[in-house]
């Protein structure tokens, strides 16, 4: 068994984080969003890792290198032609996996159980391609099975304005080398991309032995701001950061719950951390208040503010003066400091394309 796993496309829904950074960088828990899809290949025993990239993109590269720290062989493809659709990445795919199965991880996806379960029903019932399902509450937003009465799926509809049922199918596939034949079959859909959906109502169609198997606990496609937020707050305060006070805390600092904080940082002055909240390396926290379910990363700045449920990535200016910030998601190197610092007053903003801001 072999992994293809994504990290190409153009991570939209997340801009403008994503102009500057690929959304599988983005980090949870203060770990880039791909380390946790790396984590369950490797605990699934899988050696060989495939990781699809856009043309020219060398960021994954840079972060994940050849994948020995989780002990595996990580090596690249580059979509040519850009991100055409996850059934694109399978065609482009096909002549590294040759004849061996694979499991289609999307980068994007975050689960807490383990894979294993999967892999092995994959090959104990000899399916041509076993899809996980997870129960949703907008099925709308992805692919969806319909499931007939005798518990057989009869066919995946991408994005369906009329859903068939509330499960949608996970970016976590297996498929056996048969799955190849259905490529030259499907055409584009009508949002111009060649769909993986199409490729499973193909094999069904055409005989294959398709299985499934039910996600009960967690499961997320990170597409979106708040799912990045949900994907944070179930990691820290299920797995992750270990709880560590590796930093100076100093004396009337008052840290209550989960909290981690990393080499080099100083939380003074009158500041309340609460968990579950990390803090990265080398960050400055002073009378402010942090958390629950908070993740600031490396050197950040952070001075009379109210920061709370949000993710504050490495390099950032922080003193909001009385103004809670919430719900948040703060890019690098990005300054938030109070309005009467300087006139005329009122909120002035520096803000890129895409940003949004609720005032
Ligand atoms: O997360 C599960 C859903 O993923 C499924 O239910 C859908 O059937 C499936 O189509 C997919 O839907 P999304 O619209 O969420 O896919 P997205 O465009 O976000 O891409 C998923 C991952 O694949 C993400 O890691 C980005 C990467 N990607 C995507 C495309 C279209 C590429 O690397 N290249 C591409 O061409």
């Amino acid at each position: 068994m072999q992994a293809l796993l994504t990290a190409g496309g153009h991570g939209t829904r997340l801009r403008p984080i994503t102009y500057t950074l690929n959304k599988h960088l983005i980090p949870l828990a203060n770990k880039p969003m791909i380390f946790y899809a790396l984590e369950k290949i490797a605990e699934a025993n899988i050696k060989d890792v495939f990781i699809n990239v856009n043309p020219g993109d060398k960021e994954i590269f840079q972060a994940v290198g050849n994948g020995k720290r989780w002990g595996l062989n990580v090596k690249y493809i580059e979509q040519t032609g850009g991100p055409k659709g996850l059934a694109h990445i399978l065609k482009i795919a096909q002549p590294y996996l040759g004849d061996e199965s694979f499991i289609f991880y999307l980068g994007d996806n975050l689960i807490f159980s383990s894979i294993n379960k999967f892999v092995e029903k994959f090959e104990r019932e000899k399916y041509h391609s076993l899809l996980t399902l997870s129960k949703v509450k907008d099925p709308q937003r992805f692919g969806v099975p319909e499931i007939s009465k005798d518990g057989k799926i009869l066919r995946v509809e991408e994005k369906p304005k009329n859903p068939k049922s509330n499960f949608a199918v996970t970016g976590i596939y297996i498929y056996s080398p048969e799955v190849f034949r259905a490529l030259e079959h499907i055409k584009p859909s009508f949002r111009g991309e060649l769909e993986i959906s199409d490729v499973h109502t193909w094999l069904i169609n055409n005989g294959y032995n398709i299985g499934y198997e039910e996600i009960t606990g967690w499961w997320k496609d990170t597409g979106r701001p708040e799912d990045l937020l949900e994907g944070n707050d179930l990691l820290l305060r299920y797995s992750g950061p270990n709880g560590k006070i590796e930093g100076k805390v100093e004396r009337g600092v008052i840290l209550d719950g989960k909290v981690t904080i990393g080499k080099g940082s100083k939380v003074f002055g009158k500041t309340i951390i609460k968990g579950p909240a990390i803090i990265g390396k080398n960050c400055q926290i002073k009378n402010s208040f942090i958390g629950p379910n908070t993740s600031i990363g490396d050197n950040a700045r952070i001075s009379e503010s109210e920061i709370e449920r949000s993710i504050i990535l490495a390099n950032s200016f922080i003193k909001s003066a009385g103004k809670k910030i919430t719900n948040s998601l703060i890019g690098e190197g990005a300054r938030i400091i109070p309005n009467f610092e300087s006139l005329p007053s009122g909120h002035r903003l520096i803000i890129g394309k895409d940003s949004q801001i609720e005032l």
